[in-house]
Formats: C-alpha cells, sequence, structure tokens
C-alpha cells in the first residue's frame, strides 16, 4: 500500500510518501521538510500563529515536491478541468478550511489542476504538539480525503518517533525502551510490542531540547540550540583536553524514578554566566573576545554532558529494571552524536551482551513526514473513511496538543 504523510505538529512542514507491503518491508518514495528554522531564528523559539501561518504557506508546494518526486504528480486534461467546477467537494473544503484561509487559497487551485494520485491511505499527525498547527494539518489532511475519497488515520507523533526506527531495523527485540527527547518532550516509554506502551517517566519541566535551545539563548548562541551546542563542543574538544571550569548540576539523577527536570539546568547556566560577566549587553562585548569564546565553549561542552548523563542513567535504570532487549533512541536530540556514541559506549559495558541500541539516521531523529507514515502504516486498522455526501464519523479526527501515546 503507499502512505501519504502529513506532519505539522510544530515548526518543520513535511509530507512523505511511503510504499508499504504487508510485512513490514518499506520503500521511501519521497520525504519533503520544509523547516521554518529561519522565522523562529528571530524570536529564539517557536511562534504559534507564525508557525500556523507558515504551515498554511508550505503545505501545497511540499505535497507538490513530495508527490513529483515519488512520480505520482499528474496534471489533468484541459477537458477533466472544465468539468469539475461543480463538484461539490470543494463546497466541503471550503468549510474544512474555514480558519486556514492562506491554505484554501493554494488548495483549490492544486486540486484542480492535478489528478488524485495512486495513494491508499493519508496519515496525519494529530497530538501532541502546538494546536494551532497541527490543526493545520489535520484539516489539510481531511480535504484531501474528501476530494480524493481516501481513508486517513489521526497518528501519535511521540509514537512515531520511536516507530521510524522501524523503516531500517526488521528484527527489533521486545520488550524495548525508548527514549524520545525532542524540543518539547522527554519520555522513557516501555515499549511492550508495536502499539503498545507504557510511560515510566518523563520531564516535570522542561524537555531536553527545550534545555539546550534556552541555554543556547542565554550564551547568546541562536536557535535551534541543540546543533549549535552540538557543533561548539566539538570544536571545543578538538582545541584544548583540559577540563570544563564549569560544573552544573546533573538534576534528579539519584532519583529510583524514571522522571527528569531540565530546569534548573538553564537557571545554573544563566546564573553561572551572569556571576562571570554580569547582564546581557555586556556578556554579548565579552562573547566576542578570545576568552568569551573560550568559556562559552566550555559552557557547552558542560550543558551537553549534564543532559546526556541524566538521560543515560536513568534510560539505562530503566533497561535494567525491565530486562530491555533493545534501547530506541528517537526525536530531535537523538540526532546529537555525542548522546549516540555514550549510549553505545554504556550498552557495551552493559552485562548482557543482546542489549541493542538503535537510532534513526539525523535527518529522521527531527521531525519528518516519513515517521508519521510508518506509524500510519502500523495503525492503518484506525483509518476512517469518507463517504461522500456523509459526514459519518468524520469529526472524529480532532487535533489534541497534550495527546498521550496510548496503550
Ligand atoms: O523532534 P524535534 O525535531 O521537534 C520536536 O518534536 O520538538 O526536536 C527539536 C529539538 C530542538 O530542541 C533542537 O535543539 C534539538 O531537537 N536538536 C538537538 C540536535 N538536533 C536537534 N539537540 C542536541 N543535539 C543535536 N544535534
Ligand atoms: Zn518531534
Amino acid at each position: 500500500m503507499r502512505i501519504l504523510a502529513i506532519e505539522t505538529s510544530c515548526d518543520d512542514t513535511g509530507i512523505a510518501i511511503l510504499e508499504a507491503g504487508n510485512a513490514g518491508n518499506f520503500k521511501v518514495l519521497s520525504n519533503i521538510v520544509s523547516s521554518q528554522t529561519k522565522i523562529h531564528k528571530k524570536y529564539g523559539g517557536v511562534y504559534p500563529a507564525m508557525a500556523k501561518r507558515e504551515h498554511q504557506r508550505n503545505l501545497v508546494p511540499v505535497l507538490i515536491n513530495a508527490l513529483k518526486q515519488a512520480k505520482l504528480l499528474i496534471s489533468k486534461s484541459k477537458i477533466q478541468i472544465s468539468k469539475q467546477i461543480q463538484n461539490p467537494n470543494f463546497k466541503t473544503i471550503k468549510i474544512i478550511l474555514e480558519r486556514e484561509p492562506e491554505l484554501l487559497k493554494k488548495l483549490i487551485p492544486f486540486l484542480q489542476k492535478y489528478e488524485k494520485p495512486d495513494v491508499d491511505l493519508i496519515s496525519v499527525t494529530n497530538g501532541p504538539g502546538l494546536e494551532p498547527c497541527l490543526w493545520v494539518g489535520v484539516n489539510f489532511a481531511k480535504c484531501l480525503s474528501c476530494f480524493w475519497n481516501i481513508p486517513v488515520v489521526p497518528v501519535d507523533h511521540i509514537e512515531s518517533h520511536i516507530l521510524v526506527n522501524f523503516l531500517e531495523n526488521k528484527d527489533i527485540k521486545f520488550p524495548a525502551i525508548a527514549l524520545v527527547v525532542s524540543g518539547g518532550h522527554t519520555q522513557i516509554i516501555l515499549v511492550k510490542k508495536i502499539c503498545k506502551y507504557q510511560i515510566l517517566g518523563e520531564t516535570r519541566d522542561d524537555a531536553a531540547g527545550e534545555c539546550f535551545d534556552k541555554c543556547a539563548k542565554i550564551l547568546g548562541l541562536g536557535y535551534p540550540g541543540g546543533p549549535i551546542i552540538a557543533q561548539l563542543t566539538t570544536e571545543a574538544r578538538h582545541l584544548h583536553r583540559s577540563p570544563a571550569s564549569v560544573k552544573l548540576p546533573r538534576p534528579m539523577i539519584s532519583t529510583k524514578d524514571y522522571d527528569f527536570s531540565f530546569s534548573g539546568l538553564k537557571t545554573a547556566v544563566l546564573y553561572a554566566v551572569e556571576k562571570k560577566y554580569g547582564q546581557a549587553p555586556l556578556r554579548s562585548a565579552f562573547s566576542r573576545t578570545s576568552e568569551g569564546r573560550q568559556y562559552i565553549k566550555q559552557m557547552c561542552v558542560e550543558v551537553q554532558q549534564a543532559i546526556i548523563d541524566v538521560l543515560i542513567k536513568k534510560t539505562m535504570k530503566a533497561v535494567r529494571d525491565y530486562k530491555a532487549k533493545t534501547i530506541i533512541l528517537g526525536g530531535g536530540v537523538s540526532a546529537n552524536s555525542e548522546l549516540r556514541k555514550q549510549f553505545a559506549r554504556h550498552c557495551e559495558g552493559e552485562a548482557r551482551s543482546n542489549l541493542k541500541l538503535i537510532f534513526p539516521k539525523p535527518n529522521l531523529s527531527t521531525d519528518n513526514g516519513l515517521m508519521i507514515a510508518v506509524t500510519g502504516f502500523y495503525h492503518k486498522k484506525n483509518a476512517l473513511r469518507y463517504s461522500s455526501g456523509q459526514v459519518a464519523n468524520w469529526k472524529e479526527i480532532q487535533a489534541d496538543g497534550n495527546l498521550r501515546i496510548s496503550k
């Protein structure tokens, strides 16, 4: 079957087309992501109203690219175009996209111009994430489903960060412990099997990615902070081998649960920087000196290591407690190469030699449509059918910013 997947939960507009055999053998036909990083950089974080507007602008061009790359974009003939002016589905689409006028403006001409693609299922993220952004994706999926008469399945974004690993790993042994670390979430999840989960622990305040982003902002490094801190850490390690002069706490590292707390880390960075170099204007001047640059790099090394230490300690505890056979990493922070390296070292150090560590390619760690396609495949039985003229169970698909991975 062919799955067309849509991801708009945060600041990336992603559309992918995946061919899936019944045995879970996958062939990627396309995976297009349009990032809004440049727009949100100015604000040092994602600004939801702006992100919603960008998704409205991006979805149709990204869909065209994805279909083109999958060789599924076929123009209609002039006769076909002239016949469809009266198509009643356009009326439904206008109702669905009442709150997304910019998307409507692009979608109608697209649907008029191109044929229904050879796709069997539409899969869309309906949560968790930024609700205004999620709604754009969900409503877009409903429109396509309505116009092309293709069933649509809503999927969980966090589950998708886990299941994207099944694209390239066929023989994953259960139980597995998944660590999902992104800009919005940090969760340790027991994976009993595909579609059967239990959240063991999560952050009580900031997510790990959020901590990277906020610390980077304090250090005047820009957005998103994770990749920048990772880069500066690598440079610092090449330059000097002396231990960093700054020492940050490892919050909750020894508690008996599987929870995290990262907000204290950001505060510790802020206090340390202020104590040494005063308020923001002074800091900015200092950061341009060579001593300042050195200090910032050392701080990056320490921030990254503090986050990695806590993530690994808690995950390994869950692995032992639940006798897990596999560790699955996912989410933007799992793109961090030092995190992967240090996880690998810990796995080798474990007494049980059959413990396997898996993680996605860096471009599949961060948000993308492909992960939504894989999850759509595993949940295809939950797809809702829209029969022309009937509303049926149509309105059941709702965006939910606080969606929790279900058992
Ligand atoms: O999964 P994701 O793309 O979006 C959410 O679902 O939130 O994750 C984005 C987060 C950002 O906080 C970003 O700073 C972080 O992932 N990130 C990284 C790296 N690449 C992205 N954090 C650490 N190291 C990286 N290489
Ligand atoms: Zn994500």
